[in-house]
């Protein structure tokens, strides 16, 4: 394949940018009154306004043949077909036919993985029903009460956030109670020792969610939580209390869990993305399979339009292109996501390991050391929040920093009737006046004036002045949609899915395995060997101080 760098297009690319030296959005829109529908594109009650954006028509255009030259079109049809995309780890990457909700086979070596897909769901379904009705329950006999995911990185983000954003729905049994899902992650014994503070043995349910089950702080935390409840209910209380969520049924069986209690998935399932198979029993427990499979159907209608809609408007494509755009063309080191919903509070953290351990690679399929940015930063704190706490950067830091705003124009969380406070009108007006501030920003003159009508004097202006003053131009996506609902959810989800891929498209590189994950794991286990008494190993001198200082410290009472 052509190095990036070396595409015409690309090329093509910087050239356009040299011409975009001095462009400002709000004369983009002023000038251009065809700009906001140019650079608007929809699906279904999703509208994504890229308007306040440092590009052009011209710019989106250039962008599309890019993506064409990287083979884009291409790289989407071989996801959907189950090919090996993932040469490091020879997989085909599957998420999509997880919630494949169409009669079209998906074949991986030869054989339609969606008979079995849909025998999963079905037993997640029966289960959850089980579990729902209260016709499972636990040793004392009692009904579950609190289900337990415990996993970590994508055997937790993916559930967490989907179980935050989607708390309207949480089943509610019909004597008025609620099942809450609860997560349990670090390895610190201050998660999950805070969480056993809350719960009774007789009514927890631990899902133990590892897609390997060889993970060291799931083992760990599994073990401490199965040791607590052994305690207090005997042994016999595992079968009713624990089940698993994961493709190694040999480490599951060998943990103690019966492998009738486990729920399957497979290799082709990337933790990253797998809040869509099995790893998703805690929502479903959460918000039930009816709820559930409208997540799965969102995620499958975004499916449908990142494979079947042309490029140019092709929601996932061109947010994932402009992304780069700001990345190699504007120098953006980082892309801030603020949603503008509190139950959204942990879609970037699942973002965050979504992209950045999706694309924060150095090398090229082929394994040639990149010569340019991959995957950005992400970060990210919903609004309003984030507005009283690092949004000052924004406004007049020194930094480019790429936006999306996300925000449902609808509540489930109407406040109105205690105070007469319509919390959500305040909530949407500010998320779009910081879209307008950070494009418009506010003159020299414009602070001025405003302060000498304040009737300031002319030395206090003078010193204050440049500090007020916003140079504006700086660039924001806003997505709006009405409600979040689990299919807009779903929806909302797998465009961020599909954003990641179009990125892994265009810098080349292998955007489904994390390697960058293993050599820190890898030397944990030879500090903790140390730390646990076992001979001293070579390290750098100070990592060697650092170990001695923990060591001292720990043999103090
Ligand atoms: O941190 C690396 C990683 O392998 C992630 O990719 C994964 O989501 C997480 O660990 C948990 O892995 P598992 O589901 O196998 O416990």
């Amino acid at each position: 394949m052509t190095p990036l760098r070396d595409e015409l297009t690309y090329r093509a690319l910087a050239t356009h940018r040299s011409s975009l030296d001095g462009f400002a959005i709000t004369r983009a829109l002023a000038d251009d009154p065809g700009r906001v529908p140019k650079m608007t594109r929809s699906f279904e009650d999703l509208d994504v306004d890229l308007s306040k954006s440092l590009a052009t028509p011209e710019t989106l255009r250039l962008l599309i043949a890019l993506a064409e030259a990287r083979g884009l079109p291409r790289a989407v049809e071989a996801m959907f077909a189950g090919e090996k995309i993932n040469v490091t780890e020879k997989r085909a990457v599957l998420h999509v036919a997880l919630r494949n909700q169409s009669a079209r086979a998906i074949v991986v070596d030869g054989r339609d993985v969606m008979p079995e897909v849909r025998a999963v769901l079905a037993k997640i379904g029966a289960f959850v029903d089980r579990v729902h009705s209260g016709e499972w329950k636990g040793q004392s006999g009692e009904a579950i009460t609190d289900i337990v995911n415990i996993g970590i990185g994508g055997s937790d983000l993916g559930p967490l956030m989907a179980c935050e954003a989607l708390e309207p729905y949480w089943h509610v049994r019909s004597d008025g109670s609620r099942i809450t899902p609860r997560f349990v992650s670090n390895v610190d014994g201050a998660h999950l020792g805070r969480m056993l503070k809350h719960l009774r043995p007789e009514t927890t349910l631990f899902v133990v969610a590892s897609k390997t089950f060889t993970t060291e702080e799931t083992l760990s935390n599994a073990r401490s939580a199965r040791g607590w409840l052994v305690k207090k209910l005997g042994e016999a209380a595992v079968a009713k209390h624990f089940v698993a969520v994961s493709t190694n049924a040999k480490e599951v069986g060998a943990f103690g869990i019966d492998t009738a209690n486990m729920f399957e998935f497979w290799d082709w399932v990337g933790g990253r993305y797998s809040l869509w198979s099995a790893i998703g029993l805690s929502i479903a427990l959460a918000v039930g399979k009816k709820h559930f499979t409208e997540l799965l159907e969102g995620g499958h209608a975004m499916d449908e339009h990142f494979r079947t809609t042309k490029l140019e408007d092709n929601v996932p494509v061109l947010m994932g292109l402009l992304g780069v755009w700001y990345s190699h063309f504007w120098n953006a080191q980082t892309f801030a996501v603020l949603p503008y919903d509190q139950s959204l509070h942990r879609f970037t953290a699942w973002l965050q390991q979504g992209d950045m351990e999706s694309n924060g690679k150095g090398v090229t399929l082929d394994g040639s050391r990149v010569d340019y940015d991959t995957g950005p930063i992400i970060w990210g704190e919903p609004g309003t929040n984030g507005q009283h706490a690092f949004y000052q950067l924004l406004h007049q830091g020194t930094r480019m920093v790429p936006i999306d705003f996300i925000a449902p124009t609808q509540t489930h969380y109407p406040l109105e009737a205690y105070a007469g406070i319509d919390h959500h009108t305040i909530l949407l007006a500010n998320v779009v006046a910081q879209g307008e501030a950070l494009a418009r920003g506010k003159s020299r003159d414009e602070v001025v004036a405003e302060l000498k009508k304040a009737g300031m004097s002319e030395d206090d202006i003078a010193q204050l002045a440049p500090h007020k003053v916003f140079t504006g131009n700086r660039p924001s996506n806003t997505l709006l949609f009405d409600k979040l609902t689990p299919r807009a959810l779903g929806r909302l989800l797998a465009l961020y899915e599909h954003r990641i891929f179009v990125q892994g498209v265009i810098f080349g590189i292998n955007s489904f395995d994390q390697w960058g994950v293993e050599l820190g794991k890898q030397l944990a286990k030879t500090v903790l060997g140390e730390l646990k008494g076992g001979a001293a190993q070579a390290h750098d001198p100070s990592t060697k101080a650092l170990l001695t200082n923990v060591m001292t410290r720990r043999t103090k009472s």
